[in-house]
């Protein structure tokens, strides 16, 4: 199930953001890269996070993590002196044997291996996926006739050596990324033309300035007004930010409990032109589940110096070194959000169960006989094929009493069950049951992919259904 649905999370990303746009392609690009790329990229000398070590036990843990669990103070971002100066002043000791710990140190987050048989010849597997891209910038130019903006899309692992993994897919060594490089001039950050459909879209925002005091609630604003207040770097940024705000939603997670927050300067690199995290309200915490970085040209200069060569393009006649926003999405943090609230307990049922709208429920239909006797049980097989062939990813269960089953498929989600009765055996109708109300309404067989496609697709309500029922 947990498949299933990460397999429709990343379809439904790939529609948005791929598929419906012109000027965006997707690569598949590899997991282990040379350590040149990475010398060149800045991993090897500063991806790494702060490690803190018992004087006595030796447990290791993540110095800010630590500070924020003692003390609430976030010190993501801050030097190695100022680490030990906060442990220092607020006695902060080993969780496991409260022994003293060690002054901070950094640690490298890349796992590294050797390539092929002879020695030296190190490699890493990638942190981010975005490095692919940049090192073969060259060769998507020349794919997309040099013609900016254009954007370069991959979905796949990345790998981080984390001091310490934990609550479930949030903090992995091995986790998916969906992200997107769009290469742009910079003169033409506020010309872009697919910004023009998303510019009226209402977003939560947390802006540098809030921060500066408490802030108890985002401010709700239109991407319009976020670009030109400078609050979002620009139009590409923008445009970018209202769609994941539409997506999450699309995806079951309420907007009330998401908001994009301006990255303050010791929490981002100082080649960034602005970053903006989506985070969102958990029941852990507030959770970073989307990174949306203003890269500048920065890596591709970086590679440009590197590799000796120039990432300088003639674009609509004009000498450019393209500028890159990259909206960067964890897909086991996404679904962790939608586990957390479509999750539903309530005193209409003994059972829990999920909201999953049809966009990411593993499974959309269910289909039962009553009984399996008298050809009940056929007939509701036959059914099930029928619908599988129509493209519903349906599932058939005939074991058990009735009520078992409808709580079965509500546990997981299951938006409407069917059930075959004697009536469907005399008139060829069914009975449709909403996972939502749990009322039933009864279809002819030959209406029933019709109206199965309108609840789906959200252009038919339950409600709707029983009342056009209620009027034949
Ligand atoms: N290329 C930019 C980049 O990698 P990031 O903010 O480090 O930016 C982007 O990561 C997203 O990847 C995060 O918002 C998060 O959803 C996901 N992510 C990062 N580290 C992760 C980890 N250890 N476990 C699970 N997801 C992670």
């Amino acid at each position: 199930l947990g498949t299933l649905m990460r397999q429709k999370l990343v379809d439904f990303w790939r529609q948005l953001f791929v598929l419906d746009n012109d000027n965006i392609f997707e690569i598949n690009g590899s997991l282990l890269l040379p350590e040149s790329v990475f010398k060149a990229s800045g991993h090897l000398d500063s991806f790494e996070d702060p490690l803190i070590q018992c004087k006595s036990c030796k447990s290791m843990y993540r110095a800010d993590h630590i500070i924020a669990q003692n003390t609430g103070i976030s010190a993501e971002g801050l030097s190695l002196e100022e680490l030990d100066k906060i442990v220092e002043e607020n006695k902060i000791v080993c969780p496991s044997c409260k022994g003293e710990l060690d002054k901070a140190r950094q640690f490298n987050l890349m796992f590294s291996t050797g390539i092929g048989p002879v020695s030296g010849n190190k490699g890493y597997l990638r942190p981010e996926t975005a490095q692919n891209i940049f090192v073969n910038f060259k060769r998507y130019a020349s794919f997309m006739r040099n013609k900016l903006p254009f954007g370069i899309a991959q979905v796949g692992k990345s790998f981080r050596n984390e001091i310490s993994p934990r609550n479930f897919l949030i903090r992995v060594r091995e986790f998916e990324q969906m992200e997107i490089e769009l290469f742009f001039d910079p003169e033409m950050a506020n010309k872009f033309s697919l910004f023009d459909f998303v510019e009226d879209v209402e977003i939560n925002i947390v802006t540098k300035g809030m921060q500066e005091k408490e802030w108890s609630k985002p401010l709700s604003m239109s991407v319009k007004d976020a670009v030109e207040k400078e609050i979002i770097p620009n139009q590409v940024m923008g445009y970018f930010i209202a769609m994941e705000s539409e997506m999450l939603q699309a995806l079951g997670i309420p907007k009330e409990s998401f908001w994009f927050r301006y990255m303050l300067p010791h929490e981002t690199p100082h080649y960034s032109g602005g970053n903006l995290d989506l985070e969102v309200k958990l029941s852990i915490g507030n959770v970073e589940i989307i990174g949306n970085a203003y890269r500048t040209d920065y890596d591709l200069k970086k590679h440009e110096k590197a590799s000796k060569s120039t990432f300088t393009i003639v674009s609509n006649n004009k000498k450019v070194l393209p500028h890159v926003v990259e909206p960067s999405m964890g897909v086991g943090r996404i679904l962790y959000t939608i586990l957390e609230y479509c999750y539903r307990e309530d005193e209409s049922r003994t059972w829990s169960w999920f909201k999953f709208p049809a966009s990411i429920a593993p499974i959309e239909i269910a289909v039962f006989p009553l009984m399996k006797k008298d050809g009940l049980a056929e007939y509701a097989q036959d059914l099930h094929l029928d619908l599988k062939d129509a493209g519903f990813v349906s599932f058939y269960d005939d074991s058990g009493k009735i009520g078992k089953r409808y709580a079965r498929a509500d546990e997981i989600g299951i938006l409407y069950c069917i059930t075959v009765d004697y009536e469907s055996l005399e008139k060829d109708t069914v009975t449709i049951r909403d996972r939502d109300s749990t009322k039933q309404a009864r279809v002819p067989i030959e209406d029933l992919e019709d109206v199965l496609d309108a609840l789906l697709e959200e252009e038919l309500t339950f409600e709707e259904l029983l009342e056009n029922q209620k009027n034949n």
